[in-house]
């Protein structure tokens, strides 16, 4: 069974392009073909093209001169968690500043809800980012922080996406204050083999008032060891070894990077960890935006997601990400949409997603707008009119024809 969607006013593709050693393999550069048309087959881009030329299909979409994206890929996001905190938000609006301790209040709500709660909190959230366009999501746990509370998280994680990350590394829980590296044990020991066989990813905070170079070494070597591969929470609240420490560990991800060094830079630019940057989280806690131009002029790859969060910033939209990218951190509106979906992969070590190239997940975004400059040019406004995962129709409607 085929579908033809055409009449697409521009086909952002990102499709990789034979020949480019530059670029590893998956998604290639931004790339968008103008009055396009695309066929899906067994859940598949079959082919990409001019509208003027399209094959023959089982069906047929008329997009009537509309956009169409791939499906944003967040790669970074903690659904997993009961409780709110809307009054440390406003606080912070009124000037007090942001602290990694306020984790700990939403893991005290965490523990004292019932699985059906968390399945329910991290299912709607889902569902909530696929309305908005995003297909693939990254999902840690970390807000749980004894065996049991960190093995149900990441159970509860793998019910939304196969991309599950282990962060019992979040924060010290208030029981192990006096003796965090019996803490650092914990995690390294039987929290990891409860949880590795449910994740994809390990992950730690590596940061002043969380965990330290030495102790985010041991967790990523341990989750090595257990069959994870490594990202890291880097330099948000302050300069620190957190970049560092990633590109030597061969992270796909550092992420936040809103302190960096030369050095980081440069060991960012040397090595092949993708910065995931993470704008919504400036905007929600009032601190700088990321050098971001500085990140891409040195040839980093840049990621944009939301880090959805009760705490630092919660947002589930890829959009206002873009917007803020283009409007605070200067990428153009080609790199944000890029960094969004080809990034995103590329920090998820995907190669499926991210782009629309023969072959690809057909993971599609119809905008009601005709170019993907619009996230940003109308930020706020609801523009994803549908949503095909995977070729068949998630959210949204299709267009009359
Ligand atoms: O990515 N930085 C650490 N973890 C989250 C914040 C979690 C929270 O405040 O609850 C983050 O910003
Ligand atoms: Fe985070």
């Amino acid at each position: 069974m085929s579908t033809l969607i055409t009449n697409i006013g521009e086909l952002v593709t990102n499709a990789p392009v034979a020949g480019d050693d530059a670029v590893p393999a998956g998604p290639g550069r931004f790339a968008a073909i103008a009055d396009a048309a695309l066929v899906v087959e067994d859940g598949r881009v079959a082919w990409t093209g001019p509208a003027a030329r399209v094959p023959a299909a089982d069906h047929k979409v008329d997009c009537g001169g509309r956009a169409v994206l791939p499906g944003f890929v967040d790669s970074h996001a903690h659904l997993v968690f009961d409780g709110e905190r809307s009054a440390e938000f406003a606080a912070r609006m009124a000037g007090t500043p942001y602290r990694a301790g306020g984790i700990r209040s939403t893991v005290a709500a965490t523990r004292k809800a019932s699985d059906g709660r968390l399945r329910a909190n991290a299912f709607r959230l889902a569902a909530e980012m696929l309305r908005q366009g995003t297909t693939t999501l990254e999902c840690k746990s970390g807000y749980g922080l004894t065996v049991d509370d960190e093995r149900r998280s990441v159970t509860v994680a793998a019910g939304i996406t196969r991309e599950v990350t282990f962060l019992g590394a979040h924060v010290v829980p208030p029981e192990f204050e006096a003796d965090p590296a019996a803490y650092v044990d914990l995690v390294c020991g039987p929290m990891l083999a409860a949880c590795a066989p449910h994740a994809r990813w390990i992950d730690v905070f590596c940061e002043r008032g969380a965990f330290g170079a030495d102790e985010a070494r041991a967790v990523l070597a341990a989750g090595r060891a257990a069959g994870l591969m490594a990202r890291v929470h880097a330099n948000q609240l302050g300069p620190g070894p957190g970049v560092l420490v990633a590109v030597e560990a061969g992270a796909a991800s550092a992420d936040h990077c809103t302190y960096l060094t030369a050095a980081d830079v440069d060991a960012l630019a040397a090595g092949a960890t993708v910065a995931t940057l993470l704008p919504g989280v400036e905007f929600s806690t009032r601190q700088p935006y990321p050098d971001a131009r500085r990140l891409l002029d040195a040839g980093v790859t840049v990621a944009i997601a939301t880090d959805c969060n009760p705490g630092s910033c919660f947002t589930s939209s890829m959009s206002l990400c873009i917007a803020l990218a283009v409007r605070e951190m200067r990428l153009t509106t080609q790199e944000a949409v890029w960094a969004a979906t080809a990034g995103g992969a590329r920090a998820l070590r995907r190669a499926d997603v991210g782009h629309l190239g023969v072959g690809a997940r057909a993971d599609l975004v119809l905008l009601d707008a005709p170019s993907h400059a619009y996230p940003a040019y109308r930020p706020g406004v609801p523009l994803v009119a549908a949503v095909w995962r995977a070729g068949e129709l998630a959210a949204g409607a299709v267009p009359a024809a």
